[in-house]
């Protein structure tokens, strides 16, 4: 596996590996995280692998999107073990820039998809989705992709940058994978580091709350009013989870739906002590 810090280098590695001198184009899978792997990060480079000739990754923890009274600095960063896991995983290419060398002094472009990026954690995260668009954006440019891999479990993100896929015409397949779980049913994260033992009860509730509307949707209750009533039930039953949001929204649009059906959007945010965490169910 071939290591990059610098952009315009990882830039010519890519476009060297897809087009070799002689042959046809190969293509290539991008895996784009902010490091600190774990199984749901290792599922989309799985994937990648499955589908494309050569698999590149990239790991950067991106200031853009951490808001001033966020954990940027306190982040989980392990850049080694990371490297090992993605080089014994097949990735050919990794992506590790600095902050400096991703936006150098003067940098002020910025890529905004309005509306969708003020929904969801956009409302409680001003300017996350900016940072994410902008990032994945860089990213795209520098990798040129066939396909880049995204998971499920950050739906809204998976919204904002289809969206700017088609309004920016990229010639790149948004492939999203599943939400990989423990077996406790909390959806992997990075930030599950910050919890302590004390603290993954309250941090089940997330998932506790999406199984208890997904057993209503199942039985039949459609109205999404008495869907959220349900889940929301389970958050106040559930001690040290504090609600950012719990919402029912159309999957592409995410805005609110009078009904819930196909492509509806459950998701929750909540704080645990200091941790935020999210997750969410489609209904299929
Ligand atoms: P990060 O949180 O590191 O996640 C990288 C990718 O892994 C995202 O597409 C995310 O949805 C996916 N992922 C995280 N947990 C998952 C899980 N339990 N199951 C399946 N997939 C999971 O998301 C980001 O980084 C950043 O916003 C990024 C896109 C890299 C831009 O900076």
């Amino acid at each position: 596996m071939q290591i990059f810090t610098d952009p315009r280098a990882f830039q010519l590695a890519c476009r060297a590996l897809r087009r070799p001198e002689s042959g046809t184009e190969r293509s290539l899978g991008l895996v784009p995280t902010m490091g600190a792997l774990h199984a749901g990060h290792m599922s989309l480079v799985a994937a990648s692998r499955a589908r494309n000739a050569i698999t590149a990754a990239s790991i950067f923890v991106n200031p853009l999107q951490f808001g001033p009274q966020e954990d940027l600095a306190t982040y989980p960063r392990r850049l080694e073990p990371d490297a090992a896991q993605l080089e014994a995983a097949g990735v050919a290419l990794l992506f590790a820039p600095s902050p400096e060398a991703m936006y150098p002094p003067g940098f002020t472009t910025s890529v905004e998809v309005t509306a969708l990026s003020e929904r969801l954690c956009g409302a409680s995260r001003p300017g996350h989705f900016r940072g994410v668009a902008t990032v994945v954006l860089k990213l795209f440019l520098l990798a040129a992709p066939q396909r880049a891999y995204f998971g499920q479990k950050d739906a809204a993100q998976v919204a904002v940058l289809r969206r700017m896929a088609r309004d920016l015409n990229l010639e790149i397949e948004i492939v999203v994978q599943p939400i990989v779980r423990e077996a406790d049913g909390l959806a992997l994260s990075s930030r599950n580091a910050y919890l302590t033992e004390n603290e993954r009860p309250a941090a089940l509730g997330l998932s506790r709350t999406l199984r208890a509307i997904e057993a209503a949707y199942a039985s039949g209750e459609r109205d999404p009013q008495k869907l959220l009533a349900v889940g929301d039930t389970v958050v106040s039953a559930t001690q040290g989870l504090r609600l950012d949001y719990l919402a029912a929204v159309d999957a592409d649009s995410l805005e609110p739906v009078a009904r819930a059906g196909p492509n509806t959007l459950f998701a929750i945010a909540a704080f645990v002590g200091n941790t935020r965490l999210i997750d969410n169910w489609m209904v299929p």
